[in-house]
Parts: structure tokens; C-alpha cells; sequence
């Protein structure tokens, strides 16, 4: 891909992000930064506890550190009020989580329209056409109608990110998507968020497998709430050939 064009989406600055457990102070994040670039596909590593999530739900306003700056997208999330950030956060960023988070009694379709709810300037006509067209990106508009307990793990998977597509983000964060899924799913979803990310759209993945990595184009370790390495990845591995690699299973899934 071309330099050009190319914008900063998201600045940290010396991040620090406490929590107070009564008497004692964890201290998930000690001072991060760093600036990720429009059409990058980052990976977040480091092993459990080591700030991943922490640092994520700041990426993705869903949380605020305790000192620090947070620049998306050109704006400083710092002088934001609770609603101004939700806000920011509905529009800008998709999130995706490694337990799905579909609602159960609720189509795939509507688990996608979801997100647009909060939009009062997009008619119920045309979130339904959003929705479908969220759907058709992943490959499931053909399952629109399913409810989460009558698709797989890797389908159910796929609605989730059809939900954090539907109001195209700038970018997409994902926390352990591929943590309760086989490795030949995993490959499958890194396989489409992989085209996702040719189609421009930015990544964030936080995962503590390294196999997974590999995929990216970049990687970023954590170390006891520190920035341990953040290294380019020349070599990227491709998703879609890695699971063709794989040993056929013997019950294939349509
Ligand atoms: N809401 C919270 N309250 C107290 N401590 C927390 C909270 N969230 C995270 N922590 C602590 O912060 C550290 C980093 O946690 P986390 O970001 O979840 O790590 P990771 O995702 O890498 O496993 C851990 O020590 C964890 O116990
Ligand atoms: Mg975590």
C-alpha cells in the first residue's frame, strides 16, 4: 500500500491508567504511547494482565486514563464530556470481543442493526439495508434471520463484526476475537479481517497468541502495563492460505 493518504487515527500520549482496590493501587498502564496510521493492522500482545484490555477499552472510549492523552480520529478525547464520548465511540470505533456479545433472543440481522439505533437520522429502511449489506461482507446475509443459537461459534463471530461494521467505523478493535474459537475459525476470521483491512479499514487486535500475529502487520507487547516492543511485521502471514493449509476437519461446515 502507497504512503499517501495516510492519517494519523489514533495518538496515545503517556498513558497511565490506575485503579484503586480499596487501600492499593493496581497500576494496569504506566506510561504508553504510541500512534497508529489509517489502514494499519495492529496486534496488541503481552500475557494476561499485562494492560491489553486496559489499554484497549481506552482505545475505544470505553474508559478513561487516569493521565494522559487520547487523540482519535484529530480529536482530543481528554475535554470530552460521558455523552460527547459516547458519541465519538458509536461513530468512529467497532468493537469486537472474544465472547460475541450477540443478544440472544435476537436475529443476526437485528444484533447488526443494533448499533444504528442510536443514529436518529438513519430510517428503520435504511438500517435494514446497512445491516444486510454488514452481513454480506462477512458472507452470512444468507443467515440474516438466525438467531446467535442457531449459527457456530466462528458464524456467530462473524455477526459480531458484521455489528461493529455497520456504521463504518474508522477502525476496528478486537479483544481476543479468536480466543473461544478452533484454529482453523481463527484462521477463517483473520482470514476476513485480513480483507477487511485491504479494503482500507483499520485494525486493532489484542491477542496473546503468536500465530495469530503474524497476520498483522505490526506488533505491540505489553509488559506489566509497559510498552515492551513494537515491532514491523515484513512477513506477513496470510489467513486464507494458512487455512488451507490446514488438515481437512471431517464434519466440513457450509
Ligand atoms: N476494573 C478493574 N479494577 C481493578 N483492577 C483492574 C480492573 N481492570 C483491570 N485491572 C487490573 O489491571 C491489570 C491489567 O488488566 P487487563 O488490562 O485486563 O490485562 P490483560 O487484558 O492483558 O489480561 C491487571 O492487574 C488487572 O487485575
Ligand atoms: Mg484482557
Amino acid at each position: 500500500m502507497s504512503g499517501a493518504g495516510k492519517r494519523v487515527i489514533l495518538d496515545v500520549r503517556h498513558i497511565k491508567r490506575e485503579f484503586r482496590m480499596g487501600a492499593e493501587t493496581v497500576h494496569a498502564l504506566r506510561g504508553v504511547s504510541f500512534s497508529v496510521l489509517s489502514g494499519e493492522f495492529l496486534t496488541i500482545m503481552g500475557a494476561s494482565g499485562s494492560g491489553k484490555t486496559t489499554l484497549l477499552n481506552t482505545l475505544g472510549c470505553m474508559d478513561r486514563p487516569t493521565s494522559g492523552e487520547y487523540i482519535l480520529d484529530g480529536e482530543q478525547t481528554h475535554s470530552l464530556k460521558r455523552d460527547a464520548l459516547s458519541t465519538l465511540r458509536n461513530r468512529k470505533i467497532g468493537f469486537v470481543f472474544q465472547s460475541f456479545n450477540l443478544l440472544a433472543r435476537t436475529s443476526a440481522l437485528e444484533n447488526v442493526e443494533l448499533p444504528l439505533l442510536y443514529n436518529s437520522s438513519v430510517s428503520a429502511k435504511e438500517r435494514r439495508e446497512l445491516a444486510i449489506s454488514a452481513l454480506d461482507k462477512v458472507g452470512l446475509a444468507h443467515r440474516s434471520d438466525h438467531f446467535p443459537n442457531q449459527l457456530s461459534g466462528g458464524q456467530q463471530q462473524r455477526v459480531a463484526i458484521a455489528r461493529a461494521l455497520v456504521n463504518d467505523p474508522v477502525m476496528i478493535l478486537a479483544d481476543e476475537a479468536t480466543g473461544n474459537l478452533d484454529t482453523r475459525t481463527s484462521y477463517e476470521i483473520m482470514s476476513l479481517f485480513q480483507e477487511l483491512n485491504r479494503h482500507g479499514k483499520t485494525v486493532i487486535f489484542v491477542t496473546h497468541e503468536p500465530d495469530i500475529a503474524t497476520f498483522s502487520g505490526r506488533t505491540l507487547k505489553l509488559k506489566d502495563g509497559l510498552l515492551h516492543s513494537d515491532l514491523k511485521n515484513e512477513n506477513i502471514a496470510n489467513a486464507a492460505k494458512s487455512l488451507a493449509e490446514l488438515p481437512i476437519p471431517k464434519d466440513e461446515e457450509v
